[in-house]
């Protein structure tokens, strides 16, 4: 699997910055700053070759009507779709860096990753940003209504990324012992990480509207306003007692201050990680 580039991750959480400061401070969804940030990722797929489109989520259905953003990559069975995703909207308050521009941006960079690798594919790659998580999972809800149960079905899995870059932030997956899980948790366990169920997060973000119609589902995250426990502490590092994103929903989440750039790398790393042992089948060289 490639190692992705965590700087080049963090220059998309740069750009996501410059689109919040320049649009009130924020990427709410239906806001310029949310429709700047959807323009910025689409168009970097676009350039490396991705199917992608955009799907409107009207009211009623969300809270602040705007767009999805969906892209695949066009290899592999159609029919069996590995998918992952991260909200791509924030709240008022701020920036939105580590919620959740940390997993947009990962993905942006694993996709492109993916895109000039161009390894052959058994499974079909989707990624998706979503928007209005922050009212309630609205965006990626209307996403898997939408499509219908024959399109349902090709889902085989959902993965989620929400806050992978806490500053104080620990390692934490999404149903950790199923097997939608196991890539993710192999990447970070060869590490030394012993990563930890993410209880915090559950029914939390994107991956429940995919739970709740029966996909199975994983993610990484870092944590929100949860404390670090010392337990915590002494088997990851940082500070015992202390909330794992300081910042969350908060006018102080933005770059650079607000991101762990360990976490953020090691995250992507295992995005990739995932993707390259589910579905890459190119044969090794022979010797
Ligand atoms: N879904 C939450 C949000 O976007 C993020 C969160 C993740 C909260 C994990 C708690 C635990 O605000
Ligand atoms: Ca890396
Ligand atoms: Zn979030
Ligand atoms: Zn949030
Ligand atoms: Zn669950």
């Amino acid at each position: 699997p490639p190692d992705i580039s965590v700087d080049n991750v963090k220059a998309h959480l740069q750009q996501l910055q410059t689109i919040a400061s320049n649009n009130g401070g924020n990427r709410r969804a239906g806001s310029a700053g949310y429709t700047q940030s959807v323009a910025y990722i689409k168009q970097k797929l676009q350039a490396a070759g991705y199917t992608v489109s955009e799907q409107a989520c009207p009211s009623g259905s969300c809270t602040y009507p705007s767009n999805n953003l969906i892209a695949e990559w066009p290899q592999g069975d159609a029919n069996n779709v590995y998918m992952l995703g991260a909200h791509l909207d924030g709240v008022s308050a701020g920036p939105g860096i580590n919620d959740n521009g940390s997993g947009s941006a990962a993905l942006l960079e694993v996709a492109l990753t993916l895109a000039q690798k161009n390894p052959t594919l058994s499974k079909r790659i989707r990624f998706a940003w979503w928007t209005d998580e922050e009212q309630g999972l609205n965006g990626s809800d209307y996403y898997v209504n939408a499509i219908g149960a024959t399109e349902r079905a090709k889902i085989k899995s959902y993965l989620n990324f929400d806050m992978i870059g806490s500053t104080n932030g620990g390692y934490f997956i999404n149903h950790v012992n199923s097997a939608t899980a196991t890539y993710l948790k192999e990447y970070w366990t060869t590490l030394g990480l012993a990563p930890e169920e993410n209880t915090e997060g559950a029914g939390r973000s994107d991956d429940y509207s995919f739970e709740q119609a029966g996909i199975p589902t994983s993610g990484y995250a870092a944590g929100a306003s949860a404390r670090k426990t010392s337990a915590q502490a002494q088997k990851w590092g940082g500070t015992a007692n202390a909330a794992f994103d300081p910042c969350y929903h908060s006018s102080c989440d933005s770059y650079p201050s607000n991101i762990n750039s360990t976490l953020l790398d090691r995250a992507s790393d295992g995005i990739a990680y995932s993707i390259w042992k589910a579905a890459v089948t190119d044969t090794p060289p022979p010797n």
